[in-house]
C-alpha cells in the first residue's frame, strides 16, 4: 500500500500550519533575551510601535496573565526573570511578517544582568538527585554488591562518555496560526504530535475550559519529540491574536527553534563493568549526569538501559540532575534510551575487548531470563536472534577483532556492533468508526501523522478488522474535535490509536455493521510483563588515516518489534532512526556558549545532520514475533529504536579501525587524528 497522503505531500498540495488560507491574517515575530540570567529593567516599545504596519508589542512590561498551569514555559510575558538566553521576552504583531521582524529588532530591552552557569560537569556543587526521573521511574536502583562483583571480575571497564546536547530538526519548523471566533473559542492550527494534549495545554495556560480550544494539525513534516508538548509559538499566535483582534501566524526560523522548543540534554555517564572469565558479567553500574533548566525540571532517564538489558548479579543505576540557566531539556528520539544506550554499548564493546570475548558473544551469554531489573517476565525477547541474524549477514565469524590492522590505501577499516532496546508501551485512546452513505468506512481518532505514516497504517488496521478492501476505509485524524487520542511519541501511538480502532471495528461489526462505534481502549489492566522491542545494529566503517575523514560504508539493523504492520513504513521509521544515530555518532553537536550563555550553532550550516550521501548502504531487516500480550494488532512501537544503538555500533567499529577509543560524541576527525 501507498502512502495515503503520498500524493498530496510530494504535490505541494498538503496543507502545513503556517500554511492554512485564513482572510486578514497577521504576522508575529519574537524579540529573545540576549542574556542567560537576570531581570528585564525595561522594554522600550516607542520605535517598534511607530514603524510601518505594526499592531502591537507583547512584553513582560503587560503580562498577559496566563496561568503556566500547563508548562511554565508556556507562562509567556509573565515574569521579568531571565532564566535562559533566548527566552521570549516581547514580541511584535504586524501587517506582514516583514514588518514585524523588523520591528522586533527595534524593540529595546533593558537588563540587570546576573552571573550565570550554563556548563554540565559531574563534580557540579548544584547536582542532585530528582525525585524520578521521566517517564515516571526511580532515580536509582541498587541489586546485589557492585563493589564485590567488580573486585572479583576477571576483567573490569571504568570509562566515561559525554554526549553534547543535540537538536531535533524536523523539516517543518514550529509554526502556528490562532483564530478567536467571536464566542470566544480559539481555533489553531499547530504543527504538533498531538492535537488533544496540545488543545490541553493551550486551554489550561490561558485558562479555559478544554472544549473552548481545537487544535487542528493534519500534517506535520517531522517532530522527533519537540513537537510533543505543546511549545511556544501556539501560544505566542493566540496571544498576539487576541491583542491584535485579527488571526496571527508565528513561524519560527530554524535559529529561533534552536532556543524554543527543546533538546537532548547533554550527558555524562559512568560506566563500570566487570565479567568472569567466561565473559558473565559480575556488576553493571551506569551513573547519568544530566541537565535541566530553572524553570521546569527535566529529567532524563539515561541510565535506565541497564535495566533492561542483561544478567547480573549486582546493578546500580543512578541518575543525578542540575539546574542551570538553560533552557529545558525536552523529548528527542528515544530519549534516555538513545544516549544511554550509547554508553552502555560502547562499554560493552570495551569489556568485550578486556575480557578477550567477542562482542556479539559477550551479550549472548548475558542474555537474561527475566527483566533484570523488575524481575518480570518478557511478553517476548529476542535480541539473541537479532543477533545471529546480523552476525550472519554481517560475516561477523570472519571478523579478526585486532584494531587498526585493516588498510585499504589510506583508508583504516573496521566494523562494530550494538544492541538496541525501547520500551513497547500504549496509552488510552478512543475512536469511532461510522458508515457513510456509500457503505464506506470513516475511522476518527485524533491521532497524529507527523510523516510517520499513521494514516496508512490506521487504515490497514480498520480494513482487517473490518474485512474490506483498504480503499473502503477513510481515515481522519490530525483534529483534536476527533475523539482524543495520545500523542505521537514514545513510539506507541500505533499501539494506542491502533487498539482502539480495533476496539471500535470490532464493536461495529457485533452491532451488524450499521451506524457508528465508538470506544475506548483502556490500557491501564494491562498484565504486568516487561514489554520492549529490541535489535542489534551493525556498521562498517572507513577512517582516513590521512585527513581523519569517517566514513559508514555499511549500516545494518536487525530488529524486533512484534508483528510489523506495514513493511514500507517500518522500514522507513528503521533507517530514519538509524540515519538520525549516525548522525549523533558523527556531526551532531550543539556548542554551549560558557561566556554569553545559549547555544552558538543554531542552523543547518553548523548543525550537520546526515545527507543522502553520507548514508551509502543502510539496511533494515526484522524478525517477526508473534506475541500476544501486548495489544490487538500484536505491535511494538517502531519509531524510536533505529536510533538507539547506532551511535555505539558506530563508535565501536571506528574503534575496531584505528585502535583510537573516543569516548566523546560527536567522533569527527579532530579527535581521531
Ligand atoms: Mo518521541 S521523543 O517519543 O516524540
Amino acid at each position: 500500500m501507498n502512502r495515503i497522503e503520498g500524493r498530496v505531500k510530494v504535490t505541494g498540495l498538503a496543507t502545513y500550519a503556517a500554511e492554512y488560507p485564513v482572510e486578514d491574517v497577521a504576522y508575529c515575530c519574537p524579540v529573545q533575551s540576549t542574556i542567560a540570567r537576570g531581570r528585564v529593567t525595561r522594554v522600550d516599545a516607542g520605535a517598534a510601535l511607530a514603524m510601518p504596519g505594526v499592531l502591537a508589542v507583547l512584553s513582560v512590561d503587560d503580562p498577559p496573565g496566563l496561568t503556566g498551569d500547563a508548562d511554565a514555559e508556556l507562562a509567556l510575558f509573565g515574569s521579568r526573570d531571565v532564566v535562559y538566553r533566548g527566552q521570549l521576552v516581547a514580541a511584535v504583531v504586524a501587517g506582514t511578517y516583514d514588518e514585524a521582524r523588523a520591528a522586533a529588532d527595534a524593540v529595546r530591552v533593558d537588563y540587570e544582568p546576573q552571573t550565570h552557569d550554563v556548563r554540565l560537569r559531574a563534580d557540579h556543587p548544584g547536582l542532585y538527585r530528582p525525585e524520578v526521573v521521566n517517564p515516571n521511574l526511580a532515580p536509582d536502583t541498587e541489586k546485589g554488591d557492585v563493589e564485590a562483583g567488580l573486585a572479583a571480575a576477571a576483567a573490569t571497564v571504568d570509562v566515561t562518555y559525554t554526549t553534547p546536547p543535540l537538536h531535533n530538526n524536523p523539516m517543518e519548523p514550529h509554526a502556528a496560526v490562532a483564530l478567536w471566533a467571536e464566542d470566544g473559542r480559539l481555533l489553531v492550527y499547530d504543527s504538533t504530535q498531538g492535537t488533544s494534549g496540545d488543545r490541553d495545554a493551550i486551554a489550561k495556560t490561558f485558562g479555559l475550559p478544554p472544549e473552548q480550544v481545537r487544535v487542528v494539525s493534519r500534517h506535520v513534516g517531522g517532530g522527533f519529540g519537540s513537537k510533543g508538548t505543546t511549545r511556544p509559538n501556539a501560544v505566542l499566535a493566540a496571544l498576539a491574536a487576541r491583542a491584535a483582534g485579527r488571526p496571527v501566524k508565528v513561524a519560527f526560523t530554524r535559529q529561533q527553534m534552536f532556543d524554543l522548543t527543546g533538546y537532548r540534554t547533554p550527558t555524562i555517564q559512568r560506566l563500570r563493568l566487570g565479567a568472569d572469565a567466561d565473559g558473565r558479567l559480575t556488576a553493571v553500574e551506569h551513573v547519568g549526569y544530566v541537565q535541566s533548566g530553572r524553570l521546569v525540571e527535566f529529567a532524563e532517564q539515561t541510565a535506565t538501559p541497564g535495566r533492561v538489558m542483561y544478567a547480573t548479579p549486582a546493578l546500580r543505576t543512578a541518575h543525578r540532575l542540575v539546574r542551570l540557566d538553560v533552557a529545558t531539556p525536552s523529548w528527542m528520539r528515544a530519549p534516555g534510551e538513545c544516549p544511554g544506550m550509547y554508553a552502555l554499548e560502547s562499554a560493552m564493546d570495551e569489556l568485550a575487548e578486556a575480557a578477550g570475548i567477542d562482542p556479539v558473544e559477550l551479550r549472548i551469554v548475558n542474555e537474561p531470563t527475566s527483566e533484570p531489573d523488575s524481575g518480570l517476565p518478557f511478553s517476548s525477547r529476542s535480541l539473541v536472534t537479532c543477533l545471529r541474524e546480523g552476525a550472519r549477514r554481517f560475516d561477523w565469524d570472519r571478523r579478526d577483532p585486532a584494531p587498526g590492522i585493516r588498510r585499504e590505501g589510506e583508508w583504516l577499516v573496521g566494523t562494530g556492533v550494538a544492541a538496541s532496546t525501547y520500551p513497547a508501551r500504549r496509552g488510552p485512546s478512543r475512536a469511532t468508526v461510522t458508515v457513510d452513505e456509500d457503505g464506506d468506512f470513516v475511522v476518527q481518532v485524533a491521532a497524529a501523522d507527523i510523516g510517520t505514516g499513521a494514516r496508512t497504517v490506521l487504515t490497514r488496521i480498520a480494513a482487517d478488522c473490518l474485512g474490506v478492501a483498504p480503499d473502503r476505509v477513510h481515515v481522519e485524524l490530525g483534529d483534536s474535535d476527533l475523539p482524543d487520542a495520545p500523542v505521537a511519541g514514545g513510539s506507541m501511538g500505533t499501539a494506542s490509536w491502533g487498539s482502539a480502532v480495533v476496539r471500535a471495528c470490532e464493536a461495529l461489526r457485533a452491532d451488524g455493521g450499521q451506524g457508528t462505534a465508538d470506544t475506548a481502549e483502556e490500557v491501564r489492566a494491562d498484565e504486568e510483563l516487561a514489554r520492549h522491542a529490541f535489535g542489534a545494529q551493525f556498521a562498517e566503517v572507513r577512517v582516513s588515516s590521512v585527513t581523519g575523514e569517517i566514513r559508514v560504508s555499511r549500516l545494518l539493523g536487525v530488529f524486533a518489534a512484534g508483528r510489523i504492520l506495514d513493511a514500507r513504513l517500518a522500514r522507513s521509521q528503521f533507517i530514519g532512526g538509524m540515519t538520525m544515530g549516525m548522525g549523533m555518532a558523527l556531526m551532531e553537536e550543539t556548542l554551549t556558549d560558557d561566556e554569553f550563555g545559549g547555544f552558538l550553532r543554531r542552523d543547518l550550516a553548523q548543525y550537520h545532520v546526515p545527507a543522502c550521501a553520507d548514508v551509502p548502504a543502510v539496511e533494515a531487516v526484522w524478525i517477526d514475533e508473534q506475541d500476544g500480550l501486548l495489544n490487538p494488532m500484536g505491535s511494538k512501537g517502531i519509531g524510536e529504536i533505529g536510533i538507539v544503538g547506532t551511535a555505539a555500533a558506530i563508535g565501536n567499529a571506528v574503534h575496531h579501525a584505528t585502535g583510537r577509543r573516543v569516548r566523546d560524541l560527536p567522533i569527527t576527525p579532530a579527535k581521531i587524528l
